[in-house]
């Protein structure tokens, strides 16, 4: 089976040939990626106007590079899958609509696929990792910690009542004057920083519930900021590793609390799975690294280019819906919203 799979809900144009072998696993044959942080920087984040155009720009060349890449013909393939949603409905609408047209005029089943489900199953392809499993989620738009059942069949843990971890270092890094996307600015600053001279709270540690909170760290880092203003060089560094120390602190004590309530519902995971664009950050991997460790537990956590948003996930999402038998009509409509899991009815700040 090959499906190719478009990607468009954030600032990123993706499209990739993945193939299934004989034994299960996965294989990419193709994965394009275009990123739009160029066209976003000057604004300090994503602007949804300027991204829709850009995906409208650049689609057709990304499909057509992954398709010759992969050195086949839509009519080589078994499937066409495409975002759609959640994220930005104009940039969804455009991957969406590509998929479909492309679909419809090749007569290839179509699958309309979860972004996060993507994120959530993109450890099969990589690892091939059993279910059940506890998925730690960290992205700009997302902080979720969700226990995966099967395809389709999802429960949300944990989740953030305010800001996104991405979220949290990219406002982090603009307070303090550096570039977007800030998260790896912010681990660059913290390397040469002394995470001890700056006690940033760390907030919902050692609660029992797996949620996370982090206005209040990103607000106490604002205020240190303007009480020692003006900021020399060593200043920024260190209140880079101070934020990020409490960060870490943070998500492994969340995990950790995610871990005890997986195993009283859903017994004992096969694996932790990491994945979000945060999940490139250095000191985060280490931390949960050693938790897994610790706790005797598989630590994966699939290569930074597919953890960060990629059309190899989508096209994988794609074989595993497929395969469970499920496909969807040219009626699908672009969901700005879609939650994982349809009975977690806590949504906050407008994030599912
Ligand atoms: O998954 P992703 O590529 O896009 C979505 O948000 O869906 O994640 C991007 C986020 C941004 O907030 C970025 O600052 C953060 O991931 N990020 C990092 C690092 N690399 C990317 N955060 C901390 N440390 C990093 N090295
Ligand atoms: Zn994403």
């Amino acid at each position: 089976m090959r499906v190719l799979g478009i990607e468009t809900t954030c600032d990123e144009t993706a499209a990739a040939v993945v193939s299934v072998r004989p034994d299960g696993s996965g294989e990419i044959l193709s994965s394009e990626v275009m990123s739009q942080i160029a066209e976003h920087a000057a604004y300090g984040g994503v602007v949804p106007e300027i991204a829709a155009r850009a995906h409208v720009d650049l689609i057709d060349r990304i499909v057509r590079r992954a398709l010759d890449n992969a050195n086949v013909k839509l009519a080589d393939l078994d499937g066409v899958a495409a975002a759609a949603g959640p994220g930005l409905i104009g940039g969804v609408i455009v991957g969406l609509t590509t998929g479909k047209a492309l679909a419809l005029a090749s007569g290839l089943p179509f699958v309309a696929v979860n972004h996060l489900e993507a994120h959530a199953l993109t450890a099969r392809l990589t690892d091939g990792v059993e279910f059940p499993y506890l998925l730690l989620l960290v992205s700009g738009g997302h902080t979720q910690l969700i226990a995966v059942n099967g395809v389709g069949k999802y429960t949300r843990i944990g989740t953030t009542v305010d800001d996104a971890v991405g979220e949290a270092f990219d406002k982090v890094a603009k307070m303090l004057g550096l570039p977007y996307p800030g998260g790896p600015q912010v681990e660059r600053e913290a390397e040469r920083g002394d995470p001890r001279r700056f006690d940033f709270p760390r907030p919902m540690l050692g609660r029992k519930e797996p949620d996370f909170s982090l206005s209040g760290l990103k607000t106490a880092v604002r205020l240190l900021a303007e009480r020692i203003a003006p900021l020399e060089q060593q200043d920024v560094a260190d209140i880079c590793a101070g934020f990020q120390a409490a960060i870490v602190d943070v998500l492994v004590d969340r995990v950790r609390a995610g871990l005890g309530v997986f195993r009283a519902s859903h017994g004992y995971p096969s694996a932790l799975v990491v994945a979000g664009g945060v999940a490139a950050n250095g000191a985060i991997r280490r931390a949960l690294t050693r938790l897994g460790t610790e706790s005797g537990l598989r630590l994966v956590m699939p290569p930074p280019q597919l953890c960060t948003d990629n059309g190899a996930m989508i096209a994988w999402t794609g074989i595993e819906r497929l395969q469970a038998g499920l496909r969807d009509g040219m009626n699908f409509a672009p969901r700005p919203r879609w939650p994982l899991d349809i009975n977690a009815q806590r949504v906050h700040n407008g994030k599912a």
